[in-house]
């Protein structure tokens, strides 16, 4: 059952890649590393195999899961591309791009997958690790981030066996995801394209390439609530996490940005500053990493700095509202 395989650590090479698209193909579930974060994957045709990830993530819903493909070709052939997709995917693929399109009528993912929704989430995604997987496996592979559901999301293979070991066939060790947060969501799905996720493409980009600023998603799109998984809470350590904090409370863990050193720091049980030089980009790569160490301290608060909303600072902030919000 899924809770009692042992999960095989597969190499970065020819056999291990050989291994890990053998296994997908059998309907097993398979982790493994994308330029964002670690994904879990399982073949997107087989319900079965869609299932058990939601069983191996005990995700409480059947959310739809971004289907990753090789290539932009294969991904023309599940959904409809519209013209501010094509700008899209022509600009960002491969990388840390989602695009929600319509499914074409004879798209190979399955219901289960897209959560029974007439729109299908496309990615192509820019490591070439998981690209050669991707093309040895030869159908979309369904994948959500490689955490136990509501956790925080994998960038380095210890993190998704600390969630997962035990629960899935294998994991893809690839050391660590570069972008460090997952990909920005864009919906094309006729009408001005909207941003459901802010990512590892940032609203800056968006705009550079759509010619104007990209709307943003409204709460509902026909009563379906825009991305199911965009729920308040989520990528939750154990601890409680305080935001804009400009002072440290003795016995708290403090994650800072730009060598900003608050009121207080002397005291804090665990401290790690994402980016001293505050450089985004090196800050979203280290901060999952950073909540789940200083989580590991033990203290009952992670109390965060502030950190500009500019450029990738937008995904950053919107995961630490997540972990903040009210659970
Ligand atoms: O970087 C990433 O995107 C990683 C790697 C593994 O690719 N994957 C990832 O998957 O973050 P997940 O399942 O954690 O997040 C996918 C998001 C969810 O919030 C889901 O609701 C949304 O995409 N989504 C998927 N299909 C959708 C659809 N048809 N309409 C609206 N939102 C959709
Ligand atoms: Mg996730």
């Amino acid at each position: 059952g899924a809770d009692s395989e042992a999960t095989r650590r597969l190499r970065a090479d020819p056999a291990g890649l050989a291994e890990a698209a053998g296994l997908l193909s059998a309907g097993r579930l398979v982790a493994f590393p994308t330029e964002t974060v670690y994904g879990l994957g399982a073949d997107a045709t087989d319900p079965a195999a869609v299932a058990r990830i939601f069983a191996a993530k005990a995700r409480p819903s059947f959310n739809p899961l971004i289907a990753h493909l090789p290539e932009g070709v294969a991904a023309r052939r599940e959904g409809a591309f519209d013209r501010a997709a094509e700008q899209l995917a022509e600009a960002f693929w491969p990388g840390p791009l989602t695009l929600v399109v319509p499914a074409t009528a004879g798209t190979s993912v399955c219901d289960l997958a897209r959560a029974g929704l007439p729109s299908l989430a496309l990615r192509v995604p820019g490591s070439p690790l998981a690209q050669e997987l991707l093309r040895r496996v030869g159908r979309p592979v369904a994948a959500p981030s490689a955490n136990r559901s509501g956790r925080v999301s994998p960038t380095l293979p210890e993190h998704v066996l600390s969630d997962l070991d035990g629960r899935i066939a294998a994991i893809l060790d690839g050391g660590p995801a570069a972008v460090g947060v997952e990909s920005t969501v864009v919906a094309c799905l006729g009408g001005t394209p909207r941003l459901l996720r802010p990512g590892g493409i940032t609203r800056e980009d968006l705009r550079a390439v759509l010619g104007s600023a990209i709307a943003d998603a409204g709460a509902v799109d026909a009563g379906q609530p825009i991305g199911p998984g965009l729920l308040a809470s989520h990528y939750a350590p154990r601890a409680r996490v305080r935001l804009e904090a400009r002072r440290i409370a003795p016995g708290e863990a403090a994650l800072l940005f730009g060598g900003v050193a608050p009121e207080g720091l002397a005291e804090a049980a665990a401290a790690f500053d994402l980016s001293p030089g505050a450089d985004l980009v090196e800050a979203a790569a280290g901060l999952f990493a950073a909540l789940r160490r200083l989580d590991a301290s033990g203290a009952a608060v992670i109390a965060v700095g502030p950190i500009p909303d500019t450029g990738l600072g937008e995904a950053i902030n919107d995961r630490l509202r997540r972990a903040a919000a009210p659970r």
